[in-house]
């Protein structure tokens, strides 16, 4: 009995998704519940890119801390004396406990286990009785080799990106396409985390990629959500391999119906000053791979990331940040309110839908049946699958044994 390894992506699955768009066959069912598919791309996706793991505004004094569990890593979020971010591995160098529980103020980082601690800036600073009930120090253990082990990190407007194996190219390169993207149509610095505004916290029993791919497309707009039609003017923005997304133009008034930003009395949260002149409201949705979501629209900016915890567990996060006066003005606290509950409303009409395509992809395997693109509203989506799929070119997985 052997046991064969077979690609993860076998090469006609690869071929049969490169074709254009419209003639394109989508990743097969296994590739949204397969243990050995997740893992592959724990290593390959997850680890290797620009993974994002929070925002910088949960940690906005000094000292501030908060654990993150992402793909299998156990990941801490400190802000340092110094005002800068850093991200540990959240395990202790003695034996292996999370460090970090939950989110606080800290001074120090101590273990709860035998109370190693440590610095801010990782150091371990403390062995308290490792030596014998009165002994702080022992031979053999040197605290300058024991600090957390550091994860390459680094912040781009409210996202905090890590790379876990330390090869991706420079932050600063990496994000760059992005950057000149979003900095073409709005004003970033303009805008600032909103109070009373969406900030939220969503589980889905689901893969990762359903939940991506449930917001990578607005075709499904008017069939499922009773607040959206489709966009006339709808764009496909690609960003090669490190974003896929897409765009829409249409008059100020439209628009703050369309992404709730209106009252019954015709009050509308401040919109950026360069759209209030043009009177052109665009809105750009930009999936940063391999996790992170910004979503443009001429009156807010939403932040959000995908954190998968398994095969078929996806948490969401997401934040809402509000241009101007409209992030902290009370007068604009119930359109922050009623934004927040807009979304909320269209959270949970996809729910249901994402609950069964999850279901559907064990039954689409057994089938072998693959999916298909529209090739106007779907080509974002489409080029989000091949990301997935180059990005575990010549993955192997345990193949069956006979
Ligand atoms: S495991 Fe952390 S102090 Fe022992
Ligand atoms: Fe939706």
């Amino acid at each position: 009995m052997t046991t064969a390894f077979i690609p993860i992506i076998p090469e006609s699955t690869a071929a049969a998704l490169d074709r254009p768009t419209g003639s394109a066959l989508g990743l097969p069912g296994r590739a949204y519940f397969d243990a050995g598919f997740y893992e592959s791309e724990r290593k390959r996706i997850f680890a290797a890119g620009w993974m994002t793991v929070g925002f910088a505004s949960q940690v906005p004094k000094p000292g501030d801390v908060a654990p993150i569990s992402i793909a299998g890593w156990e990941l801490v979020m400190v802000r340092g004396r110094d005002g800068h971010i850093q991200v540990f591995h959240n395990v202790c160098r003695h034996r292996g406990m999370k460090v970090v529980g939950k989110a606080c103020n800290a001074r120090t980082l101590a273990c709860p286990y035998h109370y190693w601690t440590y610095g801010l800036d990782g150091k371990l600073l403390a062995t308290p009785a490792i030596g014998g009930p009165s002994e702080a120090a022992a031979p053999g253990i040197d605290p300058a080799q024991l600090s957390l082990v550091p994860v390459a990190s680094g912040v781009w407007f409210d996202f905090v990106f890590v790379n876990i194996d330390g090869k991706a190219p420079p932050l600063d390169q990496h994000l760059r396409p992005v950057r000149e993207r979003i900095e073409a149509s709005f004003d970033l610095s303009q805008v600032k985390p909103g109070e009373g505004g969406r900030n939220g916290t969503r589980g889905y029993p689901v893969n990762w990629k359903v939940v991506l791919e449930g917001s990578i497309e607005d075709y499904h707009l008017p069939f499922v959500h009773k607040a959206f039609n489709h966009s006339k003017e709808y764009h496909t923005e690609d960003g090669g391999p490190v974003y896929a997304g897409f765009s829409s133009k249409r008059g100020l008034g439209e628009a703050a119906k369309r992404y709730g930003a209106l009252d019954s009395a015709g009050v509308t949260l401040p919109a950026f000053p360069a759209m209030t002149q043009s009177g052109v409201a665009e809105t750009v949705v930009l999936f940063i791979y391999p996790n992170a979501v910004l979503s443009c629209t001429p009156t807010y900016v939403s932040t959000s990331f995908m954190v998968p915890q398994g095969p078929e567990h996806t948490t969401y996060v997401s934040q809402t940040n509000f241009v101007g006066d409209g992030a902290t003005d009370p007068a604009y606290k119930h359109l922050r309110e009623d934004n927040a509950a807009f979304w909320n409303e269209v959270f949970n009409e996809d729910d249901g839908i994402w609950k069964t395509i999850q279901h559907m992809s064990h039954v689409r395997e057994d089938l072998g049946l693959p999916t298909r693109f529209s090739p106007h509203w779907e080509r974002a989506l489409h080029a989000f699958q091949k990301y997935v799929a180059n990005s575990l070119q010549g993955a192997q997985g345990d193949g069956m044994a006979h």
